[in-house]
C-alpha cells in the first residue's frame, strides 16, 4: 500500500526533511582531510538530538551508526570508524532524521580537498541524474519515468547504475511503498498521487554497475573498485510537481 500523506503529516515531514537538509549543511566545513568518518558521525548525531530529532538509520537492522559514510569505491552503507578522510577522496554522506515520528532520508557526495577530473565528472553527473529523475514527478507520472530519466541520463554519459539498491517511499517508516527504482521503462509501475512521499536515490558507478558486499555485512563496494557516487532526496508529490523535502 502506498500512503498518501495529510497536509498535517507533509508539514512534520517538511521539519524532518529540513533537520536532514541542515544537518548536511552543519557537516560541510567539518568534511576535510584528517577527520574520521567517526567524528562525522558523532556531529551528525549530536546536530540532529539538539534538533529535537532521531537519527534514522541508529539501529536500523542492527545499523551501528547514525549516518553512512561511503568512500571512493563505497557506494553507500559505509559504517563510520576510525579511517581518516584523505586529499582526493569522495565520501557520500546518507543522513536520515526522525521528527515526532516522521523520517526524512537524503545522501550527498562531498569532495575532499582536490579530487580527480574522474570523480568531478562522476560528481556532476550523479548530481544532475538525481535532478533529471526528479523533473519527471507529478500527479499522473509513474515511478517507472523516474527510473528510465535517470538510466537514460547515466548510460548517455557511461556511467554504471547500481540496480540492487532503490529508491523508496517515506513516512513514518524510513523505508516504505513504493519501491523506486533507478532504471525502469516510461509509462510502468505505480502511478504517483498527490501527498505520496519519495526518496529517489540514484547511486552511479565510475565503472561497471557491479556491487559487492563488505564481510562487515553493511558495506556496498563497486566490483572493480572504481568510484561511485550517491545523491538523494526526500520529496512530496504536489498537484502540479514535486516539493523537495530535505533542502539543503
Ligand atoms: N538512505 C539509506 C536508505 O534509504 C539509508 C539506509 S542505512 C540503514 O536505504 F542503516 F538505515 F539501513
Ligand atoms: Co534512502
Amino acid at each position: 500500500m502506498i500512503n498518501i500523506k495529510t497536509s498535517h503529516e507533509i508539514e512534520l515531514m517538511r521539519v524532518a526533511g529540513s533537520i536532514v537538509g541542515e544537518t548536511h549543511k552543519y557537516l560541510i566545513p567539518f568534511i576535510k582531510p584528517g577527520i574520521t568518518t567517526k567524528e562525522l558521525d558523532k556531529l551528525a548525531y549530536d546536530f540532529i538530538i539538539s534538533k529535537q530529532a532521531i537519527p534514522s538509520f541508529k539501529g536500523y537492522d542492527g545499523y551501528p551508526g547514525s549516518i553512512c559514510t561511503s568512500i571512493n569505491d563505497e557506494v553507500v552503507h559505509g559504517i563510520p570508524s576510525m579511517r581518516k578522510l584523505k586529499e582526493g577522496d569522495i565520501i557520500s554522506i546518507d543522513i536520515g532524521a526522525c521528527y515526532k515520528g516522521y523520517h526524512g532520508d537524503s545522501a550527498w557526495t562531498y569532495k575532499v580537498g582536490h579530487i580527480s577530473k574522474e570523480k568531478e565528472y562522476l560528481m556532476k553527473h550523479t548530481e544532475t541524474s538525481l535532478f533529471e529523475g526528479l523533473k519527471q514527478i507529478r500527479p499522473g507520472a509513474r515511478i517507472g519515468d523516474i527510473g528510465n530519466a535517470i538510466e537514460t541520463y547515466a548510460n548517455k554519459h557511461k556511467l554504471g547504475v547500481v540496480k540492487e539498491l532503490v529508491g523508496h517511499g517515506v513516512g513514518t517508516n524510513l523505508h516504505e511503498m513504493p519501491d523506486v527504482p533507478n532504471y525502469g521503462k516510461k509509462n510502468t509501475g505505480p502511478l504517483l498521487k498527490e501527498g505520496m512521499v519519495i526518496a529517489v536515490e540514484p547511486m552511479l558507478n565510475l565503472g561497471t554497475a557491479d556491487i559487492y558486499i563488505l564481510d562487515d555485512d553493511w558495506t556496498i563496494i563497486t566490483a572493480d573498485n572504481k568510484p561511485s557516487a550517491h545523491f538523494e532526496h526526500t520529496v512530496v508529490v504536489t498537484k502540479d510537481g514535486y516539493e523537495i523535502l530535505t533542502k539543503r
